[in-house]
């Protein structure tokens, strides 16, 4: 299973269950995690949801690079629309809070998932970041949007553009994380927190959510479809073979600018 969910008490667990490949998002998994998601948002019995991934090293290390490697500009297009409508785009829109309990690795499609819960925990080993500008790309599930509004403009061009890492304690201050616990108990944590949700009224809380995604949606729909056009437009460039071929290769990418 490319992952994995558990029901107890009211809250749902999903997780990202490709610990040999950091569980980096595949089309595959991806499909797998929206059916996960789509059985939880209709369950009635289930009044919170935790997204973690699998192992003690990676949240998630990002969109699965020897997938995208091959593709055109059409078909990164398609790439990023597919997994906005599937899995980043449903999980903000889910009507029941859903948290991630962030265990190691987040970096660019596992960044964005994070950003796309409601609510982020992590353990103290956890790095941050959004790295696509060294493959020759730029983030395609939301990241352009939904880390300026976490950390504000000028802190999200800077991890865009340096495609740094954030410490777990750099993410806290800047708010892209809530809190930081030992990983052995991040996953009870994410429970207690959810502990909190599931006792309030469940209508009132998906109105709560709707209403705080509300005052941001005009302007993050303009962005999202512009972000698509754009990271499409990458795949088109020298700059992506040479960034997707030396990560696969194992060695440092030399840019051109092309
Ligand atoms: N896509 C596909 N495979 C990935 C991956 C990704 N995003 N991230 C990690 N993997 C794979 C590696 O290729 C490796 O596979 P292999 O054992 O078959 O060679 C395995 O997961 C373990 O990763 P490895 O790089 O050996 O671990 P590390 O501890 O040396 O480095 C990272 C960890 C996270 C720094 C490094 O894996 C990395 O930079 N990953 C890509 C991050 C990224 O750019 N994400 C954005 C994608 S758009």
């Amino acid at each position: 299973m490319l992952s994995t969910l558990e029901k107890e008490n009211h809250i749902a667990v999903i997780t990202v269950n490709r610990p040999d490949k950091l569980n980096a998002l595949n089309s595959e998994t991806i499909e797998s995690l929206n059916a996960q998601l789509r059985e939880v948002k209709d369950d009635k019995d289930i009044r919170a949801v935790i997204i973690t991934g699998s192992g003690t090293k990676a949240f998630v290390a990002g969109a699965d690079i020897a997938e995208l490697a091959n593709l055109d500009v059409n078909g990164g297009r398609e790439l990023a629309q597919r997994g906005q409508d599937l899995l980043f785009s449903f999980v903000e829109q889910m009507p029941k809070p859903v948290i991630a309990a962030v265990n190691g690795f987040a970096l660019g499609g596992g960044l964005e998932l994070a950003m796309s819960c409601h609510v982020r925990i992590a353990s103290p080993n956890a790095r941050l970041g959004l790295p696509e500008v060294s493959l020759g790309l730029i983030p395609g599930y939301g990241g352009t949007q939904r880390l300026a509004q976490l950390v504000g403009k000028g802190k999200a061009m800077e991890i865009i553009t340096t495609a740094g890492m954030m410490s777990a304690e750099e993410a806290l201050k800047w708010g892209l994380v809530n809190h930081i616990y030992d990983q052995e108990t991040l996953l009870e944590e994410a429970k207690k927190l959810a502990g909190k949700m599931i006792v309030q009224s469940p209508t009132a809380i998906r109105h709560a959510l709707e209403a705080v995604r509300a005052g941001y949606e005009h302007p993050q729909s303009e962005g999202l479809k512009k972000e698509i056009a754009h990271f499409g437009q990458c795949f088109g460039s020298e700059d992506f073979k040479e960034g997707t071929s030396a990560f696969l290769a194992k060695r440092k990418p030399a840019f051109k600018g092309n």
